[in-house]
């Protein structure tokens, strides 16, 4: 597989929430070398915010360590294992036939591995990967100079697809359906259309919102594939496999327990994986035990079940103030501070995967478990709010 360099290199502007100007995958990584003195520990622990140890959003950190980390084929690719069989299946066809394989979109919370699969696909095909994003593809300039690279084959690659604008999707279609590009140049009645061919390749696109694709673009992928959660066996291996790759010794009681609070994402139990390490190295311990991988993950105030300091005060949120709901998101946000789409996308999916929250058609609602967790009884009323939306309507 050969990477070729695109224009998907440029600098996302809407990913700088913080009004610097800087994207948090551009701040300095502050956790790779700690000094050994209390004092760095303290500053260790200070730095290392809930951004950085539990959302799954990319940080500056975990691109570094993900050349060594990610996975270069469908063997070594850990879990999704329907998905899998499926890929290995007709990726063999198209090999078998000398054929680019059908396009593909797949769909899913942040760091379960799409980016990953794209590389796989491209390494498993003996194909060339153009790696870019929705955002960077603004202008039709932006499309034909990419597409104008490719050549029979090649991997194609758009990151974050629902963000491509309403220009680029429809230059787009024809090349993906059809294999051409419509070219116009002038303006008012001497505007003229230009029909090129294009070598057949494969488009992937990967989304966290898959709700926010067209139907009409949606419907031109051969295969619409969502990646499910890890459950904590597959974590497990990814999280032995990551302290090997990373030559942290590690008992099998440690992985555990790291894969346990990972939430279902490897790029999450990699970041443990790093956060214990650190810890371990603190402690001058030289292998990572569980009392050394718990203590650490406490201290980072990620508990048990692998939820944050944010998790736990959106249930409490919920449950004090809205009795436990249904509440609407952006409530829920601006009573937190946070952003409703990072609430969304990051937090929540993992909440309701875990029984915590449940979607209504009213709004987000807090389950027994949610209570039970933060110590507090469930109020009868609220559940059947909670439970039976609908029914909830009828009071
Ligand atoms: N199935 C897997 N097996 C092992 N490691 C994985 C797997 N999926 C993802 N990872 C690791 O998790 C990290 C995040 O994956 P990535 O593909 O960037 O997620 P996404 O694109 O869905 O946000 C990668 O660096 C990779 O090392
Ligand atoms: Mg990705």
């Amino acid at each position: 597989m050969t990477i070729v360099p695109t224009n998907g290199e440029k600098k996302d502007r809407k990913d700088s929430k913080d009004g610097s100007g800087q994207s948090k995958a551009q701040q300095p990584e502050k956790l790779e070398k700690p000094e050994k003195q209390p004092a760095a520990e303290r500053d260790l622990k200070a730095k290392a915010n809930r951004t950085q140890v539990l959302s799954a959003k990319e940080t500056a950190a975990d691109l570094k360590s993900d050349a060594t980390l990610r996975p270069q084929t469908l063997e070594e690719y850990i879990g999704q294992s329907r998905l899998k069989t499926m890929l290995t299946m007709s990726i063999g066809a198209a090999k078998s036939r000398d054929e680019a394989l059908d396009h593909v979109l797949f769909y899913g919370p942040p760091g379960l591995g799409k980016t990953t699969l794209a590389r796989v696909i491209a390494n498993e095909m003996g194909a060339r990967i153009h790696m870019t994003s929705g955002p960077s593809l603004e202008r039709p300039r932006d499309i034909i100079g990419l597409v104008h690279q490719l050549e029979a084959g090649d991997v194609l690659f758009i990151d974050e697809i629902h963000r491509l604008s309403r220009v680029a999707e429809e230059l787009l279609y024809p090349a993906i359906e059809d294999f051409v590009i419509d070219l116009t140049s002038g303006k008012g009645h001497a505007t003229r259309t230009m029909r090129l061919p294009l070598p057949k390749f494969t488009l992937i696109g990967a989304t966290t919102k898959a709700g926010m694709i067209s139907n009409a673009l949606r419907d031109r992928f051969g295969f619409v594939l969502r990646l499910e959660f890890y459950s904590k066996e597959e974590l497990s291996l990814i999280v032995a496999r990551t302290a090997k790759l990373l030559n942290v010794p590690m008992t099998q009681e440690a992985v555990v327990a790291i894969a346990g609070r990972a939430r279902g994402t490897p790029r999450i139990a990699n970041r443990l994986v790093r956060l214990v390490r650190d810890y371990g190295h603190f402690q001058g311990a030289e292998t990572v035990t569980e009392d050394i991988a718990v203590a650490a993950l406490d201290s980072y105030q990620v508990d048990a079940f692998g939820l944050d300091a944010t998790d736990r005060r959106m249930l409490e949120i919920l449950i004090e103030h809205y009795q436990g709901g249904p509440v609407g998101i952006e409530t829920i946000a601006a009573t937190l501070g946070e952003d409703s789409d990072t609430l969304e996308d990051v937090y929540e999916p993992f909440l309701i995967q875990a029984g915590f929250i449940q979607r209504t058609p009213r709004g987000r609602c807090a389950t027994p478990q949610a209570y039970t967790h933060l110590g507090r009884t469930p109020m009868n009323n609220h559940l059947g709010a909670g439970q039976l939306g609908i029914e909830f309507n009828k009071e």
